[in-house]
């Protein structure tokens, strides 16, 4: 790198600006990234938050708060991934451009020397060749910013960060973004007992959101493995704010409001409400079914949820009617599209007999799920889990003949 280059001196963002007139306690920009597919849901989520200018944008949502309404999101959204606070965004042509933007911002007033940082970088149609080199010329200019205004630089941690910097290029413009969450939102902090392909929390409680599942009605999920959907529910049901179990990144920043922080905590450990609601549970693997317990437990939930070990085609439904919401083992992910192959074709026989009157949200991302099940899907919702495409499909059962003509049998009087 030549010196000429690194003496440029770059136009401010206004954002930058905004920052340093001492505005932090003022609205600030934010950008709540979530699963694809749920942004819409988020949107509202984050609306009834009380955030202003809210937008949802592929992949996440933008929107304006001051800091109560940053921290409120971390306390409450069910759906965010995480709460990113954006410091600065600029029009970029190259990786200098981006050091200029990063290397201007007051860092050493937002957090310590001593802690540790990490900069992730996301691209898309950016020109820029390598996101490593621009993760690390950002990560010089944060270090060289400390380094000029302390004399020190704070070191870089990959595994484990206090405070993560996240940079989003697109085609001509580079914004960003401290993370006021830390880790990401969807752990809960509830479960102990955790599995070989979980299901993110704040899908999981998106995809009960999309099934339209209010607590009065009975909720099932017949292949629960870790308990994803029933803890989701459950806290739900209880209205129990998802980050009450957890730390979040914010608490690390310098102008942390400790007294408002706690208050916001207290208040939300009195809205804990008592409600009476109807959720279990079923696995197939004892191992599961036990995992399942296990977190129920951990969560203080397992006199309230009952997780049976059972095959999904012989499960009695535990209640006359209900909302049943599972995602199947997924052949690709777990070496199991042969059984799968086999299981589907009878599936849709076994919820006719047993789950007439449910509504059955299946969240898959196996194509031959729609085509083998022998129901026809009254909804197909498209929804990323990660990289990977999926639909949440749904069943409306009613009763079919073979279960019609069993349904008779049992009622009529013996002879
Ligand atoms: C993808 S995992 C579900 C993960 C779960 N949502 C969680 O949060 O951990 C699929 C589960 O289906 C269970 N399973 C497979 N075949 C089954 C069957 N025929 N009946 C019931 N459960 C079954 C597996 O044991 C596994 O736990």
């Amino acid at each position: 790198m030549t010196l000429t280059r690194l003496r440029r001196v770059p136009t401010v963002p206004t954002s930058v600006l905004n920052a340093r007139a001492g505005l932090y306690l003022g609205p600030q920009e934010f950008f709540c990234p979530c699963p694809r597919g749920l942004e819409a849901l988020l949107a509202e989520e984050l609306s009834g938050l009380g955030a202003a200018s809210v937008e949802p944008v592929p992949g996440g949502v933008h929107f304006v708060a001051d800091w109560r309404g940053c921290y409120r999101v971390n306390l409450w959204s069910r759906l965010a991934t995480r709460v990113l606070w954006r410091v600065a965004h600029c029009p970029y042509r190259n990786e200098d451009d981006i050091y200029a933007m990063a290397r201007n911002l007051p860092w050493h007033e937002w957090f310590s020397v001593e802690q540790t940082i990490r900069v992730y970088v996301t691209a898309i149609r950016s020109p820029l060749k390598s996101l490593e080199f621009l993760a690390l010329r950002t990560k010089d200019a944060v270090c060289d910013g400390f380094r000029a205004a302390l004399g020190k630089r704070p070191s870089v941690d990959t595994a484990n960060p206090d405070m993560r910097i996240h940079l989003f290029v697109d085609d001509r413009s580079a914004m960003l973004y401290l993370d006021t969450s830390g880790e990401p939102l969807y752990k809960r902090g509830l479960k102990r007992a955790r599995v070989e392909a979980p299901l993110k929390e704040n899908l999981a409680a998106g995809i009960l959101m999309l099934a339209g599942w209010k607590p009065e009605e009975p909720l099932f999920d017949p292949m629960c493995g870790s308990g994803t959907f029933l803890l989701e529910a459950a806290q739900i049901a209880l209205d129990i704010a998802p980050g009450l179990g957890r730390n979040f990144g914010f608490e690390r920043f310098r102008r942390f409001d400790q007294p408002l922080w706690r208050l916001m905590v207290s208040d939300a450990r009195a809205v804990k409400r008592e409600s009476v609601f109807q959720i279990s549970g079923a696995d197939l693997d004892p191992v599961e079914a036990d995992r399942g317990r296990r977190n129920l437990q951990y969560a203080s939930l397992d006199g309230r949820i009952r997780v049976v070990q059972a095959d999904i085609l012989n499960v009695n439904a535990p209640a006359e009617s209900g909302v049943m919401v599972t995602n199947p083992p997924y052949g690709v992910r777990l070496g199991e599209q042969k059984s799968l192959d086999l299981l589907y074709p009878k599936l849709g026989d076994a919820l006719k007999q047993r789950f007439a009157g449910w509504r059955c949200y299946f969240f898959s991302g196996d194509e031959n799920l729609p085509k083998l099940i022998g129901l026809k899907a009254t909804k197909r919702t498209p929804l990323y889990n990660g990289a990977l495409e999926c639909r949440l499909y749904e069943y409306r059962v009613v009763a079919g003949k073979l279960a019609k003509r069993r349904a008779a049998e049992a009622d009529a009087p013996p002879k």
